[in-house]
């Protein structure tokens, strides 16, 4: 049975791709490396040693997801596609509903006349918005900030919807917290495009010497040290999350949601201070305002995903910073300028 990966070149959909392949699921991957590099799919095939089919398209055509479905014979979809960016969606709040809701819109029509109605869904922590107490478990109530948060939000609910309104529909919506670390080849890892949004590609870009130092964003929060605490989880953990989700689906119609995080916090500080023992490098920084929008602290309650698939993070805190150094040690520039 194949499994189409929507977003499979991005981040977390290329070291999902290696777990699916692990598990000898057959994998069909739609990109329009808006956000990625083709070398992933070189990368990809250095690592698994198989060629993996790729469709290049964007998920907002449908004419092109047709020719896709009529192509291969897929039982499930993971969705990964779409934009991410926090900030950008506040100045382009049309790009991100465009391509993260209605292109989502898309791919649910396709999937419907083809007959496909299993999905995995790329949902986020962001979803528990500023007002619940941590940890964060599935049944708090969700709200945005932004307009990036709304579209996992929307999409959330359209899923569930459609799952009632057919139940043949199986429809598991994933909430990441904070993914870092990198395959530990280091051949695959995060590539953000200009200046990172996120903490740990800062960091290593800092630590390579490729930006000056980091900006710590507020130390007056209320945590231990002051600075904003996150559910860091291994990239690879979470990419196993995938496999167990497609999984369940297979065997239960229906709609529900899962955190995927460890349930442990770290600071901004425990970060760049396991990056800089484990590594033995330095990593400058400096304290500058809040940044707005940020919460104290936020991690998981993870014990659903435990006791229903099955699933719990295993790497800890020094694993991910070494592997995410690893990977930037071994791609100074990404994939960029090979
Ligand atoms: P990414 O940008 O690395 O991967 C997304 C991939 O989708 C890229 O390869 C991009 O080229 C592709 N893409 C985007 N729009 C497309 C379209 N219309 N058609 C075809 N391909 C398209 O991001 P990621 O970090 O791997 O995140 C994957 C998903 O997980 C996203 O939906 C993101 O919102 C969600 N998510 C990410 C994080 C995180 O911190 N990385 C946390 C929570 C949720
Ligand atoms: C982590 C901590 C910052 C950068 C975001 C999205 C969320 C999800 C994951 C997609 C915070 C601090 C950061 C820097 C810093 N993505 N920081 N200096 O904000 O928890 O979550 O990515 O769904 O929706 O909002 O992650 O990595 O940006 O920040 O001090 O240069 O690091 O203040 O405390 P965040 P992050």
């Amino acid at each position: 049975m194949t499994i189409l990966v929507t977003g499979g070149a991005g981040y977390i959909g290329s070291h999902t791709v290696i777990e699916l392949l692990k598990q000898k699921e057959e994998v069909v991957i739609v990109d329009n490396f808006c956000n990625s590099s083709p070398e992933v799919l070189n990368r990809l095939k250095m690592i698994t040693g198989e060629d993996i089919p790729v469709c290049e398209g964007d998920v907002q055509d449908k004419a092109f997801l047709r020719e896709v479905f009529s192509q291969y014979q897929f039982d499930s979809v993971i969705h990964f596609a779409g934009y991410k960016a926090v900030g950008e969606s506040v100045e382009k709040p049309l790009k991100y509903y465009q391509n993260n809701i209605a292109a989502t819109l898309n791919l649910i029509e396709v999937m419907n006349e083809y007959h496909v109605k299993s999905i995995v869904f790329s949902s986020s922590a962001t979803v528990y918005g500023m007002n619940n107490q941590v940890p964060f478990n599935e049944t708090m109530p969700t709200s945005a900030t932004n307009p990036y948060g709304y579209t996992k939000l929307m999409v959330e609910q359209i899923l569930t919807d459609v799952a009632n309104s057919d139940s043949e529909w199986s429809v598991t919506n994933l909430r990441y917290f904070n993914p870092i670390g990198a395959h530990h080849s280091g051949m695959i890892g995060e590539c953000p495009n200009g200046t990172p949004n996120n903490l740990m590609p800062y960091v290593t870009q800092v630590a390579i010497g490729e930006r000056k130092e980091l900006n710590v964003f507020g130390n007056d929060y209320d945590t231990h040290d002051g600075t904003g605490v996150r559910d860091y989880i291994h990239v690879t953990d979470l990419a196993k999350g995938h496999v167990l989700a497609i999984e369940y689906n297979r065997k239960h119609n229906g709609s529900r949601v899962f955190n995927l995080g460890t349930g442990k916090g770290y600071s901004v500080l425990d970060l760049v201070k396991t990056f800089e023992q484990m590594n033995q490098v330095p990593v400058p920084y400096k304290i500058c305002d809040r940044r707005p929008g940020d919460i104290a602290t936020c991690y998981a309650d993870a014990k659903k995903a435990k006791e229903i698939l099955g699933w719990q993070a295993e790497k800890t805190l020094e694993d991910m910073v070494k592997d995410s150094w690893n990977w930037q040690k071994k791609n100074p520039y990404g994939y960029h300028h090979q």
